[in-house]
């Protein structure tokens, strides 16, 4: 390895803070937001507590995370028990019209979602509809949610600051669907119901994809005297240290000087930062590398790269030969290699930091069985990652009985969930 690339690992390694220290931040800011007072989290009470066990009957799902949208039917029959009836999928960027630009207006993109609905439910009645939508959205109700501001890059317009709760039963009801959509909750929160709804020991959920969030249970909440999951927003944590790349990403995006951690872990940020960083080193390394990878260098070609052995250089430049037509020398595929490697190590790190702090706010008993519920495509798909993030968390927390735990189908669920615990408030 070239010095200069060398060079450029160590400071990207050395902004991966130590989680105990991280997790020390993490927790002062996350009283502060509880308390109201200025802090980088927004620390959301989200009117919704833990599944009592008895939630039972037929219930709808849309779950709104990103490009692409599941509308979901299940049956809760109580005490961690459920069946997926049927579910239908389609992608916001379609051919015909994409839904995540700010020429689409959010009362088009509701209309759509209404559409999907009618088309799964058919002539089949449902008790309730919840929703998970994966945005910072304010409530003073599970069955309103004023969205604060798009993240992920997404930029329907008309819909920031708006009560998509309002915007979505009016599309229902524009279609004929008198169905009640009766809750609406963030997608950390979903994963933290389903994980608690199947494992009463869960007691916290994390989102590792796109976007990256936490969920836990403050039980007796400033605002009500009792228990409630609080959506931290953890994405805009922003006590961190940054690399220059960190730097040019965050004044390059969207969104400026907001979702900062997010920006240095989740999948759709990493598929810049990738690039940004082969840059600096492509001063060096002149390799036409950049030029031909544009932008981005999706997920799924990061996967592919990091599993390949590294004897087997050949194979990985024929990858991105297919990728983006880029036929180089074997030092910079490895050179590739290493930088998605140190990216998604100090991801894992970062969020080994969030996890840890979630977990000193709710200080479990010794030896207590703790699970904390997990989703997204960065922790299920990306190999190594999930692997790593445990060994971090292993090294710090030194304590029997935690762990990490993967729920099928979470986001949906949580959704079916909170409708059924609000079906008699609307
Ligand atoms: C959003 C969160 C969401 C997370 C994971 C972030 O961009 O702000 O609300 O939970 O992504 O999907």
């Amino acid at each position: 390895m070239t010095p200069h690339l060398q060079a450029i690992l160590a400071i990207i390694t050395q902004t991966g803070q130590e989680p105990k220290s991280f997790a020390q931040n993490f927790v002062q800011e996350m009283e502060l937001g509880l308390a109201g007072c200025g802090s980088s989290l927004a620390m959301y009470p989200t009117f919704v507590t833990l599944p009592s066990g008895k939630e039972q009957g037929r219930y709808m799902a849309v779950d709104f995370g990103g490009t692409q949208v599941r509308v979901a039917l299940f049956e809760l029959f109580g005490q961690g028990k459920f069946k997926l009836l049927r579910q239908s999928r389609f992608q916001l960027n379609s051919p015909d019209k994409d839904y995540r630009l700010s020429h689409v207006t959010g009362d088009e993109l509701f209309l759509r979602l209404a559409q999907e609905v009618k088309t799964l439910i058919r002539d089949e009645t449902a008790e309730a509809l919840g929703l998970t939508f994966s945005f910072p959205f304010r409530q003073s109700c599970l069955s309103e949610a004023y969205l604060t501001n798009w993240t992920k890059e997404i930029a329907t317009s008309n819909t920031e600051g708006r009560d998509i709760a309002a915007m979505f039963r009016h599309s229902l009801n524009k279609i004929g669907l008198s169905i009640p959509l009766t809750a609406v909750i963030n997608d950390t929160v979903a994963t933290h119901l389903a994980g608690s709804y199947t494992d009463s020991s869960t007691i916290a959920g994390i989102i590792l994809g796109t976007g990256h969030n936490g969920s836990y249970l403050e039980p007796y909440h400033p605002l009500t005297g009792s228990s409630m999951l609080v959506n931290l927003e953890c994405g805009n944590f922003n006590l961190l240290r940054a690399t220059p790349w960190d730097e040019q990403l965050d004044r390059d995006s969207e969104k400026p000087g907001q979702q900062k951690l997010e920006k240095m872990v989740s999948g759709c940020y990493l598929e810049e930062l990738a690039v940004i960083v082969l840059k600096e080193w492509a001063k060096a390394n002149e390799s036409g590398l950049c030029e031909a990878l544009g932008r981005r260098l999706p997920c799924a070609v990061m996967a592919q790269l990091i599993t390949l052995p590294s004897k087997e250089v050949k194979k990985a430049a024929d990858l991105l030969d297919d990728h983006c037509g880029w036929q180089g020398d074997e030092e910079t595929v490895q050179g590739l290699v290493q930088v998605i490697q140190t990216l998604l190590n100090r991801s894992a790190t970062l969020a080994a930091g969030t996890i840890l702090g979630i977990l000193q706010k709710q200080q479990p008993i010794v030896g207590q069985k703790v699970r904390i519920a997990v989703d997204g495509s960065l922790y299920r798909c990306m190999p190594g990652y999930a692997a790593y993030l445990q060994a971090i968390l292993a090294q710090e927390i030194q304590q029997q009985g935690v762990a990490l735990r993967t729920i099928d189908d979470a986001s949906a669920l949580g959704a079916a969930i909170a409708a059924a615990q609000n079906i008699r408030v609307v």
